[in-house]
C-alpha cells in the first residue's frame, strides 16, 4: 500500500527504467501512467510513499538519475457528488464508498465489487459517478481513432475467438504492405492523427514486412501508430518500436491466471504479463483490458482485473462483453452481461481515473445503443474500423459483429451530448 502518494517523474524512459531499478531495492513502489497534465516525457512514472521521497531523492541525486519532479499525486476529490445523487435511494454500503470517492480517497478491492455488483439506483449512482469523473479529469471531446483490421489468419487458438486457427469456415485475407499503407494516407486525410494495426497472429507478416509497414506510414503519413498484432519477441517490439510504433494494445482478457489458462492453448499468463512489462521498458504507451461474461469468472475477478491495470500503469484499457463465436469451444456459452459490461467501464473509470477507455464494438453488438451508453458511463474513445469492405464481414472474431463506421461513431458521440475532434474532417 503506498500512502501519501508522492509520483517520480523522470526525464526519460531511460533514466525512469535506472530509477526503478534503484528504489525497487528499498522503497515500496508502484509503476503508473504519467498523468496527462504533465505532458509525455517519459510515459511512465513511479508512485512511491511520500515518507520515502526525501531519501529516494538523494539517493537518485547520487546516481545522476536526471528527475523532472517529485510531484504529490493529486487526490481527485469529486466535489458535490453526493449531491449531485441526492434523489437516489442508495445504499449504506454505496453511499459510503461514494463519500471516499467525493474525497478523493483511494478504494480497496471489496470497494469495488460492491459497485460492479451494484443494482437498481445504486448502479444508476455508479455511472453517475463516472460520468462526473469523466467530465473532471477528461474533456466533452470523444476521441475517435480508426483501425485497419488487416490480416485475418490466426496461428494460434484461443477457444473464444473466431480467427483461431481450427475455425475452418472463416474466409482468410490478409492485405499487402502496400494496401495498408494507402488505407494510412486515406485516415490522415481525414484528419485522424494515430493508426490502429489490428491482425491475428499471422506468421506471413515476418518482422521484416511488419518494419515495411510501419516505416511506410511514418514516411507518408507521419502519423501515431498503435500496434495490435499479438504477442512477438522482445527484440522484435524493440525493433517496432524504434520504426515508428507509439502503443502497443496487448489484452491480458483476464487476470485470473487460470481462467487465462483454460482459454488460451497457446500462451502462458506469466509470458503475457512479462510481455506487457518489455513493452514498457521500451517506451510503449500500452494498452491491455479484458472480457466480461468468460465463462467461471467472477466479480472478484473484473475487480482484480481491474487493479491490474493500475498496477501495471496501462494508460489504454478494453473493457468488452464476451460473446460467443460461432464455430468455437465457447460457442455455446452466454454473452456477458450489458450491465455488468457499463459497470466495469463506469468502475475502471472511478478507479484508474485519467486513462483511455474506448465503448467498444463488444458493447454495440450485445446492444445498439451501447457504443452511446459507454461514453456515458465513463468512456471517452470510440475505435472504428476502416478495414476494407470486401474484408470487414471476415474478421469475425464473434458472431454478428457489429459494424462500427465513422458515421455510427459521430452519431454515438452527438447522442451522448458530447464533441467530435474537431481536426477530423466529417
Ligand atoms: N468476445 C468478445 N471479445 C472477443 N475478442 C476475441 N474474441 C472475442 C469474443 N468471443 C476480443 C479479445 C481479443 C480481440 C482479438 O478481440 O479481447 O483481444
Ligand atoms: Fe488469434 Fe488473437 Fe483470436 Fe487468439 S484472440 S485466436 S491470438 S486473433
Amino acid at each position: 500500500m503506498i500512502k501519501e502518494p508522492y509520483l517520480v517523474i523522470c526525464i526519460s524512459t531511460n533514466h525512469m527504467l535506472r530509477a526503478v531499478g534503484l528504489i525497487e531495492k528499498h522503497y515500496p513502489h508502484q509503476l503508473v501512467p504519467v498523468p496527462a497534465e504533465y505532458g509525455y516525457i517519459c510515459n511512465t512514472a513511479i508512485r512511491v510513499n511520500g515518507a520515502d521521497v526525501a531519501a529516494i531523492k538523494d539517493m537518485l541525486a547520487a546516481k545522476r538519475v536526471a528527475v523532472e519532479g517529485y510531484y504529490r499525486e493529486n487526490r481527485r476529490p469529486l466535489q458535490g457528488l453526493l449531491a449531485r445523487l441526492e434523489s437516489l435511494t442508495l445504499s449504506g454500503n454505496i453511499l459510503s464508498i461514494m463519500q471516499k470517492i467525493e474525497k478523493g480517497m483511494d478504494l480497496q478491492k471489496a470497494e469495488l465489487v460492491t459497485l460492479l455488483a451494484a443494482t437498481g439506483q445504486d448502479m444508476e449512482a455508479v455511472f453517475i459517478t463516472a460520468d462526473m469523473m469523466r467530465k473532471e479529469l477528461i474533456s466533452d471531446v470523444v476521441d475517435i481513432r480508426a483501425a485497419v483490421e488487416f490480416s485475418n489468419y490466426c496461428k494460434k487458438n484461443c477457444t473464444y475467438c473466431g480467427l483461431r486457427r481450427d475455425n475452418k469456415t472463416l474466409v482468410r485475407y490478409r492485405m499487402t504492405p502496400e494496401e495498408i499503407i494507402d488505407i494510412a494516407k486515406e485516415m490522415k486525410a481525414m484528419g485522424h492523427h494515430t493508426i490502429i494495426l489490428q491482425s491475428g497472429e499471422d506468421p506471413w507478416y515476418t518482422t521484416e514486412k511488419m518494419l515495411e509497414i510501419i516505416r511506410g506510414i511514418k514516411r507518408e503519413t507521419n502519423m501515431r501508430i498503435t500496434l495490435s498484432i499479438g504477442e512477438w519477441s522482445r527484440d522484435e517490439y524493440k525493433l517496432f518500436r524504434e520504426a515508428g510504433a507509439n502503443n502497443y494494445l496487448l489484452k491480458i482478457e483476464t487476470s485470473n491466471p487460470q481462467r487465462f489458462a483454460e482459454i488460451h492453448p497457446d500462451d502462458e499468463y506469466k509470458t503475457r504479463l512479462e510481455h506487457t512489462k518489455w513493452l514498457k521498458e521500451l517506451g510503449y504507451i500500452t494498452g491491455s483490458g479484458n472480457m466480461i461474461g468468460l465463462p467461471k469468472q467472477t466479480v472478484e475477478d473484473i475487480a482484480d482485473d481491474i487493479i491490474l491495470m493500475k498496477d501495471s500503469g496501462t494508460h489504454m484499457i478494453g473493457l468488452g462483453p464476451f460473446l460467443p463465436a460461432e464455430n468455437t469451444p465457447l460457442a455455446q456459452e452466454k454473452p456477458g452481461d450489458y450491465d455488468l459490461s457499463l459497470k466495469t467501464i463506469a468502475v475502471a473509470r472511478i478507479y484508474l481515473k485519467n486513462v483511455f477507455i474506448p465503448s467498444t464494438t463488444a458493447l454495440a453488438t450485445l446492444v445498439p445503443e451501447g457504443l452511446q451508453r459507454g461514453l456515458e458511463v465513463g468512456a471517452n474513445t470510440i475505435m472504428y474500423n476502416l478495414t476494407p469492405s470486401q474484408h470487414r464481414g471476415n474478421y469475425v472474431i464473434y458472431s454478428d459483429k457489429a459494424v462500427i463506421d465513422l458515421e455510427k461513431t459521430v452519431a454515438a458521440v452527438r447522442a451522448a451530448g458530447r464533441r467530435v475532434p474537431s481536426s477530423l474532417r466529417i
